[in-house]
C-alpha cells in the first residue's frame, strides 16, 4: 500500500511488485498532481498509463461528474486501479486495457506520466494514438523528466502540430501542456 497525500486528497492505494513505483507515489506524478489546473467538471477524461491509479483517482475526485478512463497495457495495473477506485468510492473511473476503450470516446483532458522508457518510437506512437482523441478544446498535461528528454519531446509535439508549452517546472520535472491539433 502507498499513501497519496495531496492538499485536497488522502487515499491509500494498493500496489504490487511489477507495477510502476510500488513503494511510493512517483515524484513526477506528485509534481503533475500539484501543478495542473482542475480538470473539466464533465465529459470523458483520460489517464494514459494509469499504473495503480494515482492520477486517475485524483482526476475523478476533482471532477466527480466526469468519466475518467484509466488505461494501461499492463493488466495487473488495470486491475489494481480498478480496485483502488472502488475502495475510494470513485465509481466513475473506468479502468481498461488500452484496446478496450470504445473508438468514439473523445477526451476533454488527458493527464499522464507517460512511459518514456518504452523508447522514442513507441512513445510517439502512443502519444499520437491518444492525443488525436482530444476534443477540439481538449488539453493534455504530461510530466516528463528533463534528463529523459522533456525539451525534445516538446519540440517533437510542436513539429507534429500539437501546440505545446511548458506549463510548470519543478526540480527535475517539466509539465508539458499540449493542445489538440
Ligand atoms: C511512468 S508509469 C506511470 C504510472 C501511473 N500513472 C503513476 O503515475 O504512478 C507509465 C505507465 O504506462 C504504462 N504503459 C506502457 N506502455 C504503454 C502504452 N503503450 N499505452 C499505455 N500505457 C502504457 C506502463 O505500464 C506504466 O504503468
Amino acid at each position: 500500500m502507498v499513501t497519496l497525500l495531496l492538499p485536497d486528497l488522502h487515499l491509500r492505494l494498493e500496489t504490487d511488485r511489477g507495477v510502476f513505483s510500488p513503494d511510493r507515489i512517483d515524484a513526477g506524478t506528485r509534481v503533475l498532481l500539484e501543478s495542473v489546473p482542475p480538470p473539466p467538471a464533465e465529459g470523458d477524461l483520460l489517464d494514459l498509463g494509469c499504473g495503480y491509479g494515482p492520477i486517475a483517482l485524483t482526476m475523478a475526485s476533482r471532477a466527480p461528474g466526469a468519466t475518467v478512463w484509466a488505461v494501461d497495457v499492463n493488466r495487473r495495473s488495470v486491475e489494481l486501479c480498478e480496485r483502488n477506485a472502488k475502495a475510494a468510492g470513485l465509481d466513475k473511473v473506468r479502468s481498461a486495457h488500452v484496446d478496450e476503450v470504445p473508438d468514439d470516446v473523445r477526451f476533454r483532458a488527458i493527464w499522464s506520466n507517460p512511459a518514456i522508457r518504452i523508447g522514442k518510437q513507441a512513445l510517439h506512437e502512443m502519444l499520437t494514438r491518444w492525443l488525436d482523441r482530444l476534443t477540439p478544446d481538449g488539453v493534455a498535461y504530461l510530466v516528463v523528466q528533463k534528463h529523459l528528454g522533456s525539451d525534445s519531446l516538446q519540440n517533437w509535439l510542436n513539429d507534429q502540430g500539437w501546440p505545446t508549452t511548458r506549463a510548470a517546472s519543478r526540480s527535475a520535472y517539466r509539465i508539458l501542456k499540449v493542445e489538440a491539433r
